[in-house]
């Protein structure tokens, strides 16, 4: 075992022995300390890296809450965007479906058939052992590479973009292989919280995500579903996040849209208190 298993097996023994209510009064009182440091930058850094280590916690014990599956698919009503914008009879293609709970949603509840392609085995091998449905399929693969040779109408990007490099490549490919009518994808917003350009002011990192490329813009998602050839018609702004609808343009490609310069986040509107 190494030291530092050693070390937390060692920590884990030691709060074991006390009870909440006494570890919880401790955490406290040392907050409190941290709180009234000077200068107040260096307690805002560590008191947000707390806040990053609670955050964590939170979301590993959410998924155990439900059973496996994060709470938010419940509790942020997600699938339902998908669903409500899914006719029966069409075909969809989820990219980064991951588990395969919205994938297996979308072919429950709309009658469409659906094909879920994920880069992450054990994420596939989780939702083919939980969500098997005679209309969905699913498939590991990067899809970079692992791409159709058949139609979809639908092309289903739900929190997938943010953990691409390449963009605008990647939707390219995707398009130009599944010739989709429809795009519906969703991704998290830059300017979801104050807390947001606080960290980036303090030198944190300030994206909900360490593999995320990108937090977005209203417009620079618009910008990039616009260089592969799709108008967006829809655009909803909802827990931090943009849902949106893009229709393939019936007009040939424009050329490439510049992604439009970002305005500075202290210029941001202020938050509500
Ligand atoms: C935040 S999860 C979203 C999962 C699911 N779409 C949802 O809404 O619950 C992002 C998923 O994208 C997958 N992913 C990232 N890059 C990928 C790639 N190049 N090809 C396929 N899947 C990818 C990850 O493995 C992960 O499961």
């Amino acid at each position: 075992m190494s030291p530092r298993s050693l070390v937390w097996r060692g920590i884990e023994a030691v709060t074991a022995l006390l009870p909440d209510r006494v570890l919880r009064t401790l955490l406290r009182g040392w907050l409190d300390r941290v709180a009234r440091r000077e200068p107040p930058g260096a307690a805002l850094r560590l008191l947000l890296d707390l806040e990053q280590d609670v955050y964590g916690r939170i979301d590993t014990t959410a998924i155990r809450y439900d059973e496996g599956v994060h709470a938010k698919h419940r509790l942020t009503g997600y699938h339902d965007f998908f669903v409500e914008r899914i006719g029966p009879q069409e075909r969809v293609l989820d990219v980064g479906c991951g588990i395969g709970a919205l994938a297996h949603d979308i072919a429950e509840r709309t009658g469409a058939t659906v094909r879920g392609v994920d880069i992450n085995g054990a994420s596939i091998a989780f939702a083919r052992s939980r969500f098997q449905h005679p209309r969905l399929e699913l498939v590991e693969g990067d899809a970079r590479d692992t791409l159709p040779s058949d139609r979809f109408d639908v092309v289903v990007l739900s929190n997938v973009l943010e953990h691409i490099e390449h963009r605008v490549e990647f939707l390219r490919g995707i398009v130009d292989a599944a010739r989709p009518a429809r795009l519906l994808v969703r991704v998290p917003m830059l300017r979801r919280e104050w807390l947001v350009p606080l960290r980036r002011e303090l030198g944190l990192p300030h994206f909900s995500d360490a593999t995320h490329f990108i937090e977005y813009e209203p417009a620079e998602l618009e910008a990039e579903l616009r260089a592969v050839g799709f108008e967006p018609v829809e655009l909803i702004v909802v827990w931090g996040e943009l849902w949106a609808t893009a229709v393939a343009a019936l007009a040939p490609l424009a050329p490439p849209t510049p992604v439009p310069p970002v305005s500075p986040l202290a210029s941001a509107p202020s938050a509500a208190p």
